[in-house]
């Protein structure tokens, strides 16, 4: 019941933020205005599922005025191409990664930091937190057009290699890995040892298979579908990073839309978040399965020492500013009521 508020009111709360309210249009008047967004991963996906299904609901909720046409595996350019398009106008919407937009507004950093939620509980109590967010939500709508809707659980994030297994952070030692488009992710590879090569989420299998990387870092969804398992059979769970999607809006686009029709889109939003959340794990595990009778392995590690190495990192960016401190703040509080295993 309380999730369900919670869901609710972070809906109401974030039309608050980010739009203005526009008078209702004639009925007289109706023409379907077709949203693209941009997808970077399969139709697998649980994010995918829930967008499709919303998109249908929109349609229908709007009497035809609003319908989305998903574009997948980055038919549109990878995602910070496409977070340009959405900033500049030509792309409605998109579902993107934390560290991207850590380049408009660093602070967003902190939930992309190593270790820093306890559980995926403790995450999808936090995102759903409309006041906790609202400033970070809020924060590239004038600067970028760029309105963040909400934030969407993505699994954990792991190594994966070509040859040696990864057990112990100095076995990352030399090995070229491959990291989101953001320095911070950058910064984690380094201070494993290791040396972080920045591409696109498409870049990856080719430079996995040209061995110009040695290894990536991500969830098993991830590792499968994009067929990483068939070229870097060995899967560590070093579970270091819990960085969610966010699926973000041109504030224009949003802006333009009766006060009527954008609270369906955003209580829409809100239950697309709850249904693909609630379908990652099994997702997750059965890319798992299919990736272990292609050949791969997963191999549980010791995630203290590579916690120890990542500690102070997460602490001085967790503490750099008072926003940042009152995001991390709100994850401990989360972290305290949902501690996982
Ligand atoms: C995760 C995330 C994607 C992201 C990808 C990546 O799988 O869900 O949004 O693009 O990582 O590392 O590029």
């Amino acid at each position: 019941m309380w999730r369900k508020l919670t869901i609710l009111l972070a809906a109401v709360l974030v039309l608050t933020a980010c739009s203005t309210p526009q008078p209702p249009q004639p009925e007289s008047s109706v023409r379907t205005t077709v949203l693209k967004l941009g997808f970077n991963q399969g139709e697998s996906h649980p994010q995918y599922q829930a967008l499709t299904k919303l998109a249908a609901d929109l349609k229908q909720q709007t009497s035809g005025r609003y319908d989305i046409k998903i574009y997948a595996t980055e038919k549109l350019g990878s995602q910070s191409e496409v977070l340009k398009s959405v900033s500049s106008g030509t792309v409605d919407l998109m579902m993107v990664s934390g560290p991207l937009l850590e380049q408009y507004n660093p602070d967003f950093v902190v939930y992309d930091l190593p270790y820093i939620f306890d559980s995926p509980e403790a995450q999808k109590e936090v995102l759903g937190d409309a006041d906790v967010n609202r400033k970070l939500y809020e924060s590239l709508t004038a600067s970028h057009n760029i309105c963040v809707l909400a934030g969407f659980y993505a699994g954990t994030r792991n190594f994966y290699t070509v040859n040696k297994a990864i057990t112990l952070p100095q076995d990352l030692a030399g090995l070229k890995i491959r990291v989101q488009e953001a320095d911070s992710q950058a910064k984690i590879i380094e201070l494993l040892g290791g040396v972080p090569v920045k591409l696109g989420a498409g870049q990856t299998y080719e430079a996995l298979n040209t061995g110009s990387i040695d290894g990536a870092e991500n969830n098993e969804g991830f590792f499968h579908e994009l067929s990483h398992d068939t070229l870097a059979k060995n899967f560590s769970y070093t579970r270091h990073a819990m960085i969610p999607d966010y699926l973000v809006m041109s504030t224009k686009v949003l802006n333009a839309m009766s006060s009527n029709d954008r609270q369906t889109l955003l209580d829409l939003v809100a239950k697309a978040r709850a249904e693909s959340d609630n379908a990652m794990s099994e997702y997750l595990e059965k890319a798992k399965k299919d990736a272990e009778a292609a050949g791969a392995t997963f191999r549980e590690v010791n995630q203290a020492a590579f916690k120890e190495k990542l500690a102070s990192f997460t602490q001085t960016e967790a503490e750099k500013n008072g926003e940042t401190k009152k995001l991390s703040a709100a994850v401990q509080e989360a972290n305290r009521k949902y501690p996982g295993d």
